[in-house]
């Protein structure tokens, strides 16, 4: 792939965003087991591999009308998923693809379409701060860099940086 077509209409196509159905589950399950994503991640699940937990998560955030949802589509297939939420006060998006679908653009081309589609404003998002892939898809996007803060990261078994992200508002 030439990273040139990256952001051609033609490639852009390629990424449709879709309600979450119930059968897009089962991919999102397989994607988040993926341990070199959990480590970039590192605000995960306490078990992976833990699927009541996993599928009650799921169940809550469809439940959730506050909660705005999307499947990532590549070329028709499952590439991952995408919401935005307010559960820790502000607004904020996030986002996993997964890996087999890393380097594409799918991030970036996602999240372009999220935000077109939901013009809510200031959004944040947060990284860990060696989540290099993740901050640079937010920059691209216009998110600036707003705060940094620290967790428990449950991948990695330590407290771990992050930079917190915030896109609008500044009006
Ligand atoms: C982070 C993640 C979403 C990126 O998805 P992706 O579809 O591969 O991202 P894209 O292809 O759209 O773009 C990634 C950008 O980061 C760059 N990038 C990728 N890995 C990089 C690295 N290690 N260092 C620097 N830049 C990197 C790419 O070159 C690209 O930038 P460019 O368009 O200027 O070339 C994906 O790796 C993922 O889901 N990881 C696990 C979950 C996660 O971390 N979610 C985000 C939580 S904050």
């Amino acid at each position: 792939m030439t990273r040139r077509h990256k952001y051609t209409t033609e490639y852009n196509a390629r990424i449709v965003l879709r309600d979450v159905t119930e059968g897009d589950l089962p991919t999102f399950f397989e994607h988040q087991l993926d341990p070199d994503a959990n480590y970039m991640a590192a605000f995960t699940s306490k078990d992976p591999q833990d699927r009541d937990a996993f599928f009650a998560h799921w169940a809550k955030i469809l439940a959730d009308d506050t909660v705005t949802t999307k499947t990532i589509l590549y070329d028709g297939q499952v590439a991952g998923s995408i919401l935005s939420h307010g559960w820790f006060g502000e607004l904020e998006v996030s986002y996993w693809i997964g890996k087999e679908f890393w380097g594409r653009g799918i991030a970036s081309g996602a999240l372009t379409k999220f935000l077109d589609q939901n013009t809510t404003r200031p959004l944040y998002a947060r990284a860990a701060k060696d989540n290099t892939a993740s901050i640079r898809v937010l920059e691209k996007c216009g998110f600036t860099v707003a705060g940094e803060d620290e967790g428990f990261s449950n991948t990695r078994g330590e407290q771990v940086e992050e930079y917190i992200l915030k896109l609008g508002g500044n009006e």
